[in-house]
């Protein structure tokens, strides 16, 4: 099934070593490795049938090539979103630029002060958005988020966070009613609904893999999640996320895809 043409990336910088971290992963992030893997999670991306727009580095923002959080992009508009991580304040504004080439002007919205908002607190099924109230998402964020989508026939519900960094740290959605879930989100009662798949404690990162079309990117390393997920039918393509990953970044955090 195809349902994303495009994908913005923007390549790691050298300070991505500056990158916030929780420290849930040990040492800090080679540059040069990280370059590397960046080039190979933009050959997959290619391989599930998108075109991808690759934005330079920006040395200003540490965290900056996770193009996830600064930008939510649905099928009826894109919302630019307003970073709740001090040292992220301002990657929104350059978003903006790589948003229009896909978006007229009536179609992009903000979140706006006090609201605070990061797209990998986001997860889409469908027309529906679950939203993780966290400590990069408030409650402003979330009711404006709320009303953006509700003004192009979209829903929004709100996930309390107890754990983890992002929403989609713990949970991501692979179509078709399969869910990953691990940690928090095993027993939280709004995912009864989908065919969940646990992650066991121990391949907890890879609960953030990446549907493309059919395919499953998951990252390299964790052998149980990459055979659930071929258990369920999907194709798969690994890549290595290692470096990012120690700044707890993962797939979905690397791209915006539409
Ligand atoms: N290092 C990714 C983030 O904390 O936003």
């Amino acid at each position: 099934m195809k349902k994303f043409n495009n994908v913005i990336v923007r390549k790691p910088c050298r300070a991505l070593v500056d990158g916030i971290s929780g420290g849930t992963y040990e040492g800090k992030p080679d540059y040069e490795k990280a370059v590397v893997q960046h080039a190979a999670y933009r050959e997959a991306l290619k391989k599930c049938g998108v075109e991808v727009t690759v934005l330079e580095a920006d040395e200003r923002y540490p965290d900056s090539c996770f193009v996830e959080d600064p930008a939510l992009i649905t099928s009826k508009c894109a919302i630019i979103t307003n970073p709740g991580a001090e040292s992220r304040k301002g990657e929104e504004k350059e978003i903006i630029g790589a948003v229009k080439k896909f978006f007229s002007d009536d179609k992009i919205e903000f979140i706006k002060d006090p609201g605070t908002l990061e797209g990998g607190d986001v997860m889409m099924v469908g027309d529906h958005f679950y939203v993780g109230r966290s400590a990069r998402t408030n409650e402003e964020g979330i009711r404006q988020l709320t009303e953006i989508l509700a003004k192009y026939g979209m829903t929004c519900s709100e996930v309390k966070l107890e754990e983890v960094l992002h929403l989609k740290t713990g949970i991501n959605y692979l179509e078709d009613n399969n869910m990953l879930v691990s940690g928090e989100f095993v027993t939280k009662p709004d995912f009864e609904k989908f065919n969940k798949v646990e992650i066991p404690e121990d391949e907890a990162y890879a609960a953030n893999c990446i549907w493309m079309n059919g395919t499953v990117i998951v990252p390299e390393g964790y052998p149980t999640v990459l055979k659930a997920v071929q258990d369920l039918g999907y194709k798969t393509l690994v890549v290595d996320t290692s470096e990012y990953r120690k700044v707890d970044g993962g797939l979905s955090c690397l791209s915006l895809r539409f």
